[in-house]
């Protein structure tokens, strides 16, 4: 279950603070909530599976917190924007990992009306093109990009979190990244507009100013397969 800042704050126990919001509440998955202690406001993410399995998992050290450290801390030495994860603990035999509250995610920002003026929207779709681009210039993969994994800095800035899933991939291999990454920006993009006040439908005109910021950003090399691979190209 997905909770939206509806703060059933009492039933998660902080790890030294406050909660202040709820963003996350899944038995099974993950818990993901706010927290205030002594003035610094961070993000908690505990992973929910049991116990004795993430105990195992981190003997491995393939526990997806340990991952999802490791990754951001890769993609973070290549200049890349990503969440700074501060620390893994355990709480209750269950690991956590905490950053620093940056921003709202997109879904959160979108549903708020933040980009409801068409500047705001196209400014979002450039961005997400420039983010894209600058993830394939490294030849990543990130295969959640989804809307609810990039952040809004108080800058403006785009911030990838829960990267923990992103792989080097050969080059050749990109276009079909692209066509996967674009689908899946495109969905949660558009789900999140349709819960927005007005209500937005993303045109194809937002999807073009996507494509193009893209492409825009890409090597000679490799833009003419990317196009191709998004089927968006200008008549
Ligand atoms: N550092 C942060 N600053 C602000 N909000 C954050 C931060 N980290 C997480 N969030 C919020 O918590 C939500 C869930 O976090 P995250 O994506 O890491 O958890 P998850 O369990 O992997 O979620 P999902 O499986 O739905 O992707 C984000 O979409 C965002 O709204
Ligand atoms: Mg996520």
């Amino acid at each position: 279950m997905r909770v939206k800042c509806a703060l059933p704050l009492n039933t998660i126990k902080p790890l030294q603070g406050n909660v202040l919001a709820v963003y996350k509440l899944d038995d099974r998955r993950s818990t993901v909530w706010l927290e205030e202690y002594q003035s610094v406001t961070q993000v908690i993410k505990r992973f929910e599976s049991l116990p004795l399995k993430q105990r195992f998992l981190a003997m491995l050290q393939i526990h997806p917190g340990q991952c999802e450290k490791r990754a951001h801390a890769k993609i973070k030495a290549m200049g890349l924007p990503v969440a700074v994860i501060q620390e893994m603990g355990w709480q209750h035999g269950k690991c956590y990992l905490t950053t620093p509250y940056i921003g709202p995610s997109l879904d959160i920002a979108i549903a708020k009306g933040d980009f409801e003026l068409p500047v705001a929207k196209h400014k979002l779709a450039r961005q997400l093109g420039k983010l894209t681009a600058d993830l394939f210039k490294e030849q990543l993969f990130f295969r959640d990009l989804k809307i609810s994994n990039i952040l809004l800095s108080p800058e403006g800035e785009l911030i990838l979190i829960d990267a923990g899933s992103i792989r080097r991939v050969w080059q050749r291999s990109l276009p079909g990244c692209a066509s996967r990454i674009f689908r899946l920006l495109n969905e949660t993009a558009y789900r999140a507009f349709g819960t927005s006040p007005v209500c937005y439908v993303l045109s194809r005109t937002d999807r073009l100013r996507y494509a193009t910021a893209l492409l825009a950003n890409l090597p000679d090399a490799i833009s003419p397969a990317i196009s191709a691979s998004l089927g968006l190209t200008r008549k």
